[in-house]
């Protein structure tokens, strides 16, 4: 017999997968809430943020700009995204910002769609380096059918080889040259790369998806006055926004803003998630009021990480520059391509500590790099500081340098995120800077 509209109700098998839905969400919340979460492109969002994106915006559209609209009832929209674009404008220190960008690899797909048509030329770091996937053919530039190649690196300082990236630039004469990575331990000498890319009449593409929150905060490097013409990002990673992603500009020419804007709507957004949109505004707000302290916390806590882990014995890259100088640290765990790194990974996740392994300079096969990356920003976020670094870095070396269980390190890492369960940098109702996880 049919099931009649209005009459049905989910049989159980369907039900029970609803359930084991919230049952497995429920899970990962409580592995982040008991645990540590050091993945360096992920983060909480406050109370506030988390708030908006479960309201009624959700489910709403919105295309074009603000005032200038395909569809009836955004006018309490437009109020929100005319304040974010605003806000963006004052926190990145950006002549024109759009915020409407789903998420990093979106924002890049929009402004390579801006800046280059197929077949032109583009430089980039390589993955094997640590650029992005969305910088590589197998990504965005291949969806962009560009001619990708890729900078010489230098592995002792961890970034592009400056004098060998700005002859490539001047021999290939791209159309864009795109900097930034995933693997972002320094701030890269941009203006050389910048002067020779204007040179040959290349746009500058900065992609700052790991390190915005720390470029508005003022402690990493100012792309958009050191030559950066376009600067892509996540609202997600340093900056404590709801996943989605940024588009800037230093350019002050409303034809480039244009284009920069049609190729967002309609180049590759319909609409563009309203609710995500208004958790960035709000998150932008707390930025400009906690954005800065937040920024430098994030960096003297991976300093002392780094150097902690240094001292517990472990090999930490880049020690002739003090390890870094973003919320990344990357450690070594064995020989290239060994798998280590994926060995190391799973070992912390069981001692409820949840990490990435990564590609070390060398390494050659993503599924068993020697390394790891690990992110501070989060552990931050809940007010851990220079003490709580020492504490981690030990918490590591039980698991991986002395062989403890670790299902008994878990207990001492539970224990110790116990006395971490408010989200710091954010307004909550008290008006007091922090929040209950
Ligand atoms: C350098 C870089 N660009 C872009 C992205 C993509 O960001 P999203 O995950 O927001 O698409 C990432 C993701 O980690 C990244 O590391």
């Amino acid at each position: 017999m049919s099931k009649q509209r209005g009459a049905w109700s989910p049989d159980s098998s369907t039900l029970n997968k609803a359930q084991a839905v919230m049952n497995a969400a429920a899970e990962s919340g409580n592995l982040y809430r008991n645990g540590l979460g050091m993945i360096a492109s992920e983060n909480i969002v406050s109370p506030m943020v988390q708030k908006i994106v479960a309201s009624d915006l959700h489910g709403r559209y919105a295309e074009g700009l603000p005032g200038k609209r395909y569809y009836q009832g955004c006018e309490g929209f437009d109020t929100i995204e005319s304040m974010g674009i605003e806000l963006a404008r004052s926190v990145f220190n950006a002549p024109f910002a759009n915020i409407q960008s789903t998420s990093g690899t979106v924002s890049n797909i929009a402004a390579l769609k801006a800046l280059a048509k197929p077949g032109d030329g583009i430089t980039a770091v390589s993955t094997a380096d640590g650029g992005h996937i969305s910088h590589a053919r197998m990504g965005a530039v291949g969806l962009r059918d560009l001619n990708l190649s890729t900078y010489p690196w230098n592995e002792e300082r961890m970034e592009p080889d400056i004098d060998g990236a700005c002859e490539l630039i001047r021999s290939v004469e791209p159309k864009v040259a795109l900097i930034g990575q995933s693997v972002f331990l320094f701030p890269t000498p941009l203006k050389e790369i910048a002067d020779a890319a204007h040179e040959v009449g290349a746009k500058v593409m900065y992609d700052g998806a790991h390190v915005l929150g720390l470029i508005a905060g003022g402690v990493f490097q100012d792309p958009l006055r050191e030559g950066a013409d376009v600067m892509t990002g996540s609202s997600h990673k340093t900056f404590p926004g709801p996943q989605g992603g940024f588009l800037l500009s230093s350019s002050e020419d409303p034809a480039f803003q244009k284009r920069l804007n049609t190729a967002i709507f309609p180049g590759v957004c319909s609409s563009y998630h309203l609710h995500h949109v208004a958790g960035k505004v709000i998150a932008l707000a707390e930025f400009e009021e906690y954005g800065q302290a937040y920024a430098e916390d994030i960096i003297q806590n991976a300093q002392h990480f780094a150097s902690s882990l240094a001292a517990e014995g472990f090999d930490v890259l880049a020690e002739s520059r003090g390890y870094t100088a973003s919320h990344q640290v990357l450690t070594r765990h064995g020989g290239t391509d060994s798998g280590a790194g994926a060995k190391a990974a799973s070992l912390l996740e069981d001692a409820g500590i949840v990490t990435n392994m990564n590609m070390l300079p060398g390494d050659s096969k993503a599924l068993t790099p020697s390394g790891l990356r690990l992110g501070v920003q989060e552990l931050t976020r809940v007010g851990m500081g220079p003490s709580e670094m020492e504490e981690v870095a030990n918490l590591y070396a039980r698991v991986l340098l002395h062989g403890e269980d670790p299902k008994i390190v878990k207990e001492s890492v539970n224990e110790l995120k116990s006395n971490h369960q408010v989200i710091r940098y954010c307004f909550n109702d008290d008006k007091l800077n922090g929040y209950p996880l």
